[in-house]
């Protein structure tokens, strides 16, 4: 079957490993650079991922049966509406499902008019005055949150990037004033206290089918300081759960996103594609922080290379309607992303980084290519993400024993978070969440 995969990173790179393992799979690509793992098992355009029209010629030209989207931001710009509309059916929500990522008011107001756990006091602004006193008579520590999509740098949170309530009413203003996100509006929100953690489901419309939960590491530099970034590696465990996260937690989890997409089918429509939840374990159980409407990156390669059930099958799955579980090896995943020196923000671009596969694949570690170009059998760097290395193991730590050996073999100005997977990172998890959940 003719498969095209949307997308230029790590996850795209997963996403495309997962769909040649079905032996009918004959894999195209729109990248907008040369990913050296994605160019290397697809017919491939370079072009970006957000220029419908180039990539439905590219889809037609080539009779191309199913689409899988990687990104949110074509998402959000209606890829799956303009190819659905071609005929080529898609792993990927509509723009108006798809909301449940790039409009937070309309998620919020989701959970609230459809009553579904593990949402989080909000209310959503036009008027930076009105925001500053719900900030005023709040009381507390708020989250500001522009509406729309800001490529993660938008959500800031009183007590890590903003002082005080004074600095959340100046950003809140900031962010109507000049639409930041592409709405004149903002969300503010109680900020919630706990342990971060991410479920990915596949859903159908109305199944979902769930995947191990993995947690992400989204601060730059080793014991969780330094600037946000796009996520510097994750974990997961052979459970599927996590050291700080029992199976209750876990289950009341996917029951908020099975809710979810409930209330997304009786609003706009049926929910098709990959559904990722960011929550919160809280004193009160899990809050859902927000969702996207694709798979995690890095989350997607703690999952994919443990998944037993067919890739292509599951897609199969979602488009038609007749999704059914998913299962996975009963195995534990670290995942360190190399990145340039100085991401996020000050990374020089275009150096050259040698990475040895051969070595890296003895060491039983896995390579998905992130923001990098190839060029004369070169690699180049950019200014993001470098590449995901990934180890599976019958324990966290077997596996980040080997993960963390294996990032000798990729050379050039770059760095790792050394911690990821750790015993101690994941002690001081579980001695967190001990504390605020009152347990000895
Ligand atoms: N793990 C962060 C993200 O996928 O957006």
């Amino acid at each position: 079957m003719k498969i095209l995969v949307v997308g230029t990173g790590a996850r795209e790179h997963a996403i495309c490993q997962a769909a040649i393992k079905d032996e009918e799979t004959e894999l195209y690509s729109i990248m907008s650079n040369q990913n050296p793992g994605i160019a290397r098992i697809s017919q491939f355009k370079i072009a970006s991922e957000n220029d419908i029209p180039t990539v439905k010629r590219f889809a037609l030209d080539n009779k191309v049966e199913m689409a899988i989207i990687g990104p949110e931001a074509p998402l959000e710009k209606g890829i799956v509406d303009s190819l659905e509309e071609a005929g080529i059916a898609c792993v990927g929500p509509t723009r108006e499902a798809a909301r449940i990522e790039t409009d937070k008011a309309f998620m919020r107001d989701l959970f609230e008019n459809h009553n579904i756990n593990g949402s989080l006091v909000y209310k959503v602004f036009d008027k930076a005055p009105e925001a500053a006193n719900f900030i005023d008579d709040f009381n507390q520590d708020v989250v500001v949150k522009p509406i729309g999509l800001t490529g993660g740098k938008g959500v800031k949170i009183v007590g890590e990037q903003l002082k005080d309530a004074e600095e959340a009413k100046k950003y809140a203003k900031e962010v109507i004033d000049t639409k930041m996100g592409g709405y004149a509006g903002v969300v503010i929100e109680e900020r919630a206290i706990g342990e971060e953690y991410t479920v990915q489901a596949f859903v159908d419309g109305k199944n979902i089918a769930s995947m191990p939960v993995v947690q992400d590491h989204p601060y730059a530099y080793e014991g969780d300081q330094g600037p946000i970034t796009g996520g510097m590696g994750s974990y997961s465990d052979i459970d599927g759960l996590l050291p700080f996260l029992d199976k209750k937690y876990c289950d009341e989890s996917v029951k908020i996103m099975k809710d979810t997409v409930k209330a997304i089918n009786k609003e706009v429509g049926p929910y098709r594609g990959f559904l990722y939840g960011q929550f919160m374990l809280c004193k009160d159980g899990p809050k859902l922080i927000e969702y996207n409407a694709r798979f995690g990156d890095p989350e997607a390669m703690n999952v994919l290379p443990i998944m037993q059930t067919n890739f292509m099958d599951i897609c199969q799955g979602i488009i038609g309607g007749t999704l059914k579980g998913a299962k996975f090896a009963k195995k534990a995943t670290v995942c360190k992303y190399i990145v340039p020196k100085g991401y996020p923000g000050n990374a020089v671009p275009n150096q050259i980084i040698e990475v040895d596969e051969e070595n890296i694949s003895e060491n039983n570690s896995l390579v998905y290519y992130a923001a990098v170009n190839q060029k004369d059998n070169k690699i180049y760097t950019s200014s993001s993400r470098a590449l995901a290395l990934v180890s599976v193991g019958e324990t966290i730590s077997e596996a980040e024993e080997v993960c963390e050996a294996s990032t000798k073999h990729v050379k050039g100005d770059v760095y790792h978070r050394k911690d990821v997977g750790t015993g101690e990172l994941i002690e001081k998890r579980i001695k967190h969440m001990q504390d605020i959940l009152g347990n000895d």
